[in-house]
């Protein structure tokens, strides 16, 4: 018996059926993934006890001399990853990263551009709900009508006349390649700071499938969760000009004492990111996202912009009458696979509605699927749209399903 299941069986069962819930799934959600057992144990480890206020050798308290050891990999192995000048890892998560590039040099009430959280951007990127939004005053630039992509023209053009402080690239739901090199235009045509947030394509960009967006940028955030396969946190990297502004902005700035566990573990991540196999990896999720897009468009469905360029897809049930995302996202749960409802562009839903679904590839390829399976898969989605008013019929999918990831084997 463990000695949770001794403490507290409550808290035991509640991950053991989270566990057994993630082997028997088909999990599709374009920002989850399955760390490695090393990722786990570094964040299940001893670290966690540690407070180290500070940085590494600059701590406000004892002790910490074993907890440099790891941060200072982590920071070292990140900047190698990424070719960054510099790196901070002690961001609690991806907002908190966003957050820490923003107050390094932003006012509040400071002009911002970022993507529409309806076209694809993330609330930190200046949605009215969120401290973005709140504090600076955010312009979203939005996708093109026809192409669904980003028009680079029209974004310098709008730079030129909201001639904002930042612009704001990077995505939730994007799933096109960025070009880095127009977005600096676009800052550069407007004297504005370039901040990119890498959480989705992190992984894709550390091992070579997406344009880095390092050289050009004055901020790149992340999350290390997503493609990057780490544990859940934040990180950001900047110039080195930013260097001591961005540290003094995490801590004492918006942070206390950094996780130490979770910053052992990203250390653990970012080594593991390093590898041929994790390049092999990325190359396969990217692989798997084109072959699951092009089964869906031969189903008849439309994903935004046509296809998929990067980890995820986005399907467009806007001109379908009666079809929302809520509604899919509730019939694909009920037959074994999760995705998310997402709102597509210029979507006529409430984001608790929407008319789309998210999908993405980097953990079923973390279980080793190939573009193979990315056909049973789009199988598996178009049959239990099609009998989303079925219970009984999702009830079988569920069972096909479970019997098909199982022959993936997931933390055994
Ligand atoms: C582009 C982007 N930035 C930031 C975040 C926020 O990350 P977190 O949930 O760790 O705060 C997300 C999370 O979904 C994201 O997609």
């Amino acid at each position: 018996m463990s000695y949770l299941e001794k403490l507290d069986p409550e808290i035991y069962s509640a991950i053991v059926d989270e566990q057994n819930r993630q082997v028997d799934k088909l999990e599709l959600i374009a920002s989850e993934n399955f760390t490695s057992k090393a990722v786990m144990e570094a964040c299940g480890g001893v670290m966690t006890n540690k407070y180290a206020e500070g940085y590494p050798g600059k701590r406000y308290y004892g002790g910490c001399e074993f907890v440099d050891v790891a941060e200072d990999l982590a920071r070292e192995r990140l900047k190698k990853l990424f070719g960054c000048e510099h790196a901070n890892v002690q961001p609690h998560a991806g907002s908190q990263a966003n957050m820490a590039a923003y107050f390094t040099v932003l006012k509040p009430g400071d002009k911002v551009m970022g993507l529409d959280l309806s076209h694809g951007g993330h609330l930190t990127h200046g949605h009215p709900i969120n401290f973005s939004g709140m504090l600076y005053d955010f312009h979203g630039y939005q996708v093109d009508k026809e192409s669904e992509t980003i028009n680079y023209d029209d974004l310098i053009r709008q730079a030129e006349k909201i001639r904002p402080k930042m612009i704001v690239a990077g995505a939730s739901a994007y799933p096109r390649f960025w070009d880095f090199d127009k977005i600096r235009e676009a800052c550069d045509s407007c004297g504005a700071y370039m901040m990119v947030d890498i959480a989705h394509i992190a992984g894709l960009i550390a091992a070579g499938v997406h344009p880095s967006p390092i050289e050009q940028a004055d901020f790149v955030t992340s999350t290390t969760h997503k493609t990057l396969r780490g544990p859940r946190g934040g990180v950001v990297m900047c110039k080195e000009q930013y260097a001591v502004d961005l540290d003094r902005t995490v801590m004492p700035g918006l942070q206390g004492g950094p996780l130490m566990h979770i910053i052992a573990a990203k250390a653990v991540a970012f080594k593991e990111a390093m590898t041929d196999e994790f390049r092999a990896y990325q190359e396969q999720v990217v692989k798997n996202a084109k072959a699951l897009s092009e089964a869906l468009l031969g189903y008849g469905y439309k994903l935004v912009s046509g296809g998929t360029d990067n980890h995820l897809m986005l399907v467009s049930f806007i001109d379908v009458p009666k079809v929302s995302g809520k509604k899919v996202e509730k019939a694909l749960d009920k037959a074994g696979i999760t995705v998310n409802k997402n709102t597509v562009p210029f979507d006529p839903e409430k984001p608790f509605v929407t008319s789309g679904i998210r999908i993405g590839t980097p953990a079923v390829t973390t279980r080793g699927m190939k573009t193979d399976q990315m056909v049973t898969i789009a199988g598996f989605i178009h049959r239990a749209i099609e009998n989303r008013r079925n219970d009984d019929a999702l009830a079988d999918i569920a069972k096909e399903v479970s019997e098909f990831c199982r022959e993936f084997p997931l933390y055994q």
